[in-house]
């Protein structure tokens, strides 16, 4: 199936295609574990007065910032059903649509929290996510960020990029797969740390009776980042 108009991604008409069953379909016990697992993340850190989710989707890493106390959260997702899901469950929340690394037009220009979990893997262009990410996190803020490792062996995450096949009402959408040690240098070259505990490895959901892991690290913006990020600031 191909997208509807020119101008959608894939990723976003698969979105809009599932976002009406998202949050069905992930309500059963061990279903969808990034949002309790970003909720543990969120546990040690401080409280943020402000925070951006980056692929909001439904919501559901909302409560866990609001039990925190965060006062300011903002939202961003590249499909208009799910943000419309998140609206309907948080009317308070401001929500952005559009791909993120494309976006420049948040309400702040610094957050204390950034939280992408589950989302990384649809992004091809991850040296742009963090740029874009070290720019708007203030120094000393923090960033929960899963990705999906490259695992050898594998069944299903033996390689760097796969694409799921169409199906009658969705189309085939591609998953990006990093290295830790390439994600970790990625971060350093605009001045993101790994936090504290090391990276966490958790099985986020089950795809045809095979475990899908995730890796989960925590980022403090410790610097400004090398003149890589400066360059990508100063050409928008
Ligand atoms: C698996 S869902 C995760 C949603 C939420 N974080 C959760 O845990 O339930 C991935 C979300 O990322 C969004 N997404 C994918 N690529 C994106 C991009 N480039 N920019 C913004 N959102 C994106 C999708 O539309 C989808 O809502």
């Amino acid at each position: 199936m191909k997208p509807k108009t020119t101008h959608q991604k894939p990723v976003e008409v698969y979105y809009d295609a599932i976002a009406h069953i998202y949050d069905h379909a992930t309500a059963p016990e061990g279903a969808w574990t990034a949002p309790e697992e970003a909720r543990k993340a969120m546990s040690s850190l401080p409280t943020p007065e402000s925070a951006l989710i980056i692929g909001i989707g439904s919501g559901q890493d909302i409560d866990g910032l609001k039990k925190k106390g965060c006062s300011h959260i903002e939202g961003i997702d590249i499909s208009r059903e799910m943000i419309a899901a998140c609206h309907g469950k948080h009317p308070d929340v401001l929500l952005h649509h559009g791909d993120v690394v494309q976006y420049d037009v948040f309400y702040r220009s610094r957050y204390d929290l950034i939280v992408c979990s589950g989302t990384s893997e649809f992004i091809k262009d991850i040296d742009a996510f963090f740029a874009l990410t070290s720019r708007l996190l203030g120094r000393h803020g923090f960033m929960i960020l899963t990705f999906e490792p490259i695992i050898p062996g594998h069944d299903l995450q033996f390689e760097a990029q796969s694409s799921t096949p169409a199906g009658p009402s969705f189309p085939s959408i591609t998953t990006y797969r990093r290295n830790l040690d390439d994600i970790l240098s990625l971060a350093a070259e605009v001045g993101m740390t790994p936090s504290h505990a090391d990276p966490k490895s958790y099985v986020a959901y089950r795809k045809a009776g095979v475990d899908v892991i995730y890796q989960l690290v925590v980022f403090e913006k410790t610097a400004d980042g090398s003149a890589k990020n400066e360059h990508h600031k100063d050409s928008k």
